[in-house]
This record gives C-alpha cells, structure tokens and sequence, in this order.
C-alpha cells in the first residue's frame, strides 16, 4: 500500500471520534502540568539565580532590581508552560509513520479560551500597574533636588551645574543628595546611562529628557553611552564619581577658582589671556576621539593629535573646520564632525589651534 492509497483509506473512513494517537495517553494534561510546574521551578531558580545587574549605587535600585525578579518570576512560568506543552505534545502525539489520516475536527474550546485569555490579561494589568507604582515612585520630585545638565556630542559627555553657574569635564555627586540629570544632545541620539543608578535615558535632539535619581554609595561608575551614535560609540565613556558632601563642596571650590583663574588671567605666565584650550579640546569633544597626552586623552578613533609630525598652525586650523580636506593615512572621511567651525567661537578656535601647535614637541 502506498502513501495515495493510504490517504484514500483514511479519506474513506472519515475522521475518528477520538484521535488513537492520544487514546492511550493517561491524564496527559495533569502529566504536562506537573512537568511544567517542576520546570518552572528550576527556571526561577536559575533567573534569580543569576546576578543581572552590578552593584546598587542609588536608592531606586533596590526597587528596580525587584521588579525584575517579580517580571521573572511571572514570565519564567509561562514560557516554560508553553514549551512544555508544545514539546511534550510533538514527542508523545506524532504520527505513526505511514499514519496519514487526519485528527478529529477541533471547533474551538471555550474553557481554554477564556482561561488563557482571562489569566495572561490579569497577569499583564497587574505588572503593567505595579511598574507603573514603581516609576511613579523612582521619578517623583525630591526635596533639596541638585540639577545637573548632562550634553551628549559626538563622542563625549559634558556635564553642567547651573546652581553653581559651574561646567564640568567630570561628573561629580555628593552622596545621598537627589539630583535631576537633564539631558540633551549636541548632535545626533545618544543615550546616558549609569548601570549602577539603574537610570538610563536618551538624548534626543530638540528635547530634554529627565531622570532623578539618589546616589547613595561612593564610587566611581561608568557613564555609558548606550545608543550607536557614530564610530567614537564605545569609547563615550566617562566616570561619575560619587563623594561626600564636603568633599563634593571643595571639588565645585576648586572648579570655580580654576574658572575664574583662566578668566582674569591676574599675574599669570603667557597663557594667561583667552579661553583654556586645554577646557576646549575636552568639552568640544575632542578627547572622545583623539589621542593628547598633555589633556590625558586616549582615544583612537582619529589621529594622535601629539603626533602630527611636521604641520603648521594653518594645517591644524583647516583639519578642525574642515576634516575632510586632507585626511590623515590610515583614517576614513567623513568620520570626524563638519561643524566644529559653527560649534566653536573664533577665540576657542585660535586657542585651540594654537594648544595643538604646541603640543607638537
Ligand atoms: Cu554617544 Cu553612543
């Protein structure tokens, strides 16, 4: 007998009442439930098992890193109660070979229906309000609130305090005191993220987007910018540097003399008049890029600007406003940004010219 002449027996015969292929079977629900639980079991043991995240750095942690236990210990058991089903089905119920007949039609369960509509809504309104509880709470305004100005620019983070009329290179937080990070960008999307305050945000151009957050440990973390914003992406990368209170106080001290020291240029050596080129090359994001040993740069996404060899001032100047013109052997074009001429004033433009000159050995 071949395959067609078994299609027309089974044709002939019409569909069994039951199908033979579960006939046999004993309680094949209550068996899939009980594998299912057990696997659940395992399954949760293993995700909570699991460290996720690295250690909390701030008060909202401890409530985000325990919503995601309660998201895995509510998800863990479907995906495992589904696959279950699925797989002990395929096992235990496939065709006999040369079995080519069809199953007994199926018009619908409505038990079933209700039950797997009705207990996945419950389980997702019910995580969908307690996330909801928990943002609420993790964003809600603090007393004594610190805000902080965080700029995102191809490749690195600027950081500002208005209340101290004070930019910064470094981000610096005094421990336990809330702040508000208001983030833009200067350029294209990227994305702010310190893993250990859990907050993560986007800087998108033309908006500015807020997280709050508490550091409540010392530390230095990584600030990572977690959103593919051109070739320097991985290397936006700087440090938040968590502090106590006094120590915060001295370090704002320290900025601002350091600010006004370069502003009126009082009885200081040659360098004295102008912006600091040094602040410039940082802030304009230079550094996010480019090697110079004497502003601590690493960089490698373009030249070693300590190393240019034999160029001059109108070498250095043209390579900033127009990258494109003569690219250095070894780089592409088009991968340093076009609009550092409208991005720096005339003045940081000649300091900055004048810094790379002189870093030439
Ligand atoms: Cu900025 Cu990736």
């Amino acid at each position: 007998m071949d395959d067609r002449e078994r299609v027309q027996e089974a044709e002939a015969k019409g569909p069994p009442e039951t199908d033979p292929r579960i006939a046999g079977e004993k309680h094949p629900l209550a068996r899939m439930i009980g594998i299912g639980v057990f696997a659940s079991l395992i399954g949760i043991g293993i995700t909570l098992w699991i460290d996720w995240f690295p250690e909390q750095g701030a008060t909202s942690a401890n409530k985000i890193d325990t919503l995601y236990d309660v998201l895995l210990i509510c998800s863990v058991p479907v995906f495992v109660l589904v696959m279950t089903i699925a797989i002990y089905s395929v096992v235990r119920f496939r065709a006999k070979p040369g079995d080519m007949g069809d199953g007994p039609p199926i018009h619908g369960n409505t038990r079933l229906e209700v039950i797997w509509v009705t207990i996945p809504f419950i389980m997702v309104t019910a995580l969908a309000i307690y996330g909801w509880i928990t943002l609420d709470d993790i964003e809600a305004k603090q007393p004594n609130e610190m805000v902080v100005n965080v700029t995102g620019q191809q490749f690195t983070w600027t950081f500002q305090y208005p209340s101290e009329k004070l930019d910064a290179k470094e981000l610096v937080l005094p421990v336990d005191r809330p702040v508000e990070f208001r983030i833009k960008t200067k350029d294209v999307i990227h994305s702010f993220w310190v893993p250990q305050f859990r907050l993560k945000s986007d800087a998108v151009p033309g908006l500015t987007t807020k997280v709050r957050v508490t550091p409540d440990k010392e530390g230095d973390f990584e600030v990572v910018c977690t959103e593919l914003c051109g070739l320097g992406h991985s290397t936006m990368r700087q440090f938040a540097r968590v502090v106590p209170a006094d120590e915060f106080d001295s370090w704002i001290a320290d900025q601002k003399k350091a600010a006004s020291g370069g502003a009126t240029g009082g009885g200081g050596g040659g360098q004295a008049s102008g912006p600091d080129a040094e602040q410039i090359f940082t802030s304009a994001g230079c550094s996010g890029c480019h090697t110079l040993a004497q502003a601590g740069a690493t960089a490698k996404v373009g030249p070693d600007l300590g190393k240019l060899g034999d160029v001059d001032a109108n070498f250095i100047r043209t390579s900033i406003v127009d990258p494109n013109a003569d690219v250095t052997k070894g780089y592409k074009p088009n991968i340093m940004p076009q609009d550092f001429k409208d991005k720096l004033s005339k003045e940081e433009l000649d300091a900055l010219v004048k810094y790379l000159l002189e870093a030439q050995g």
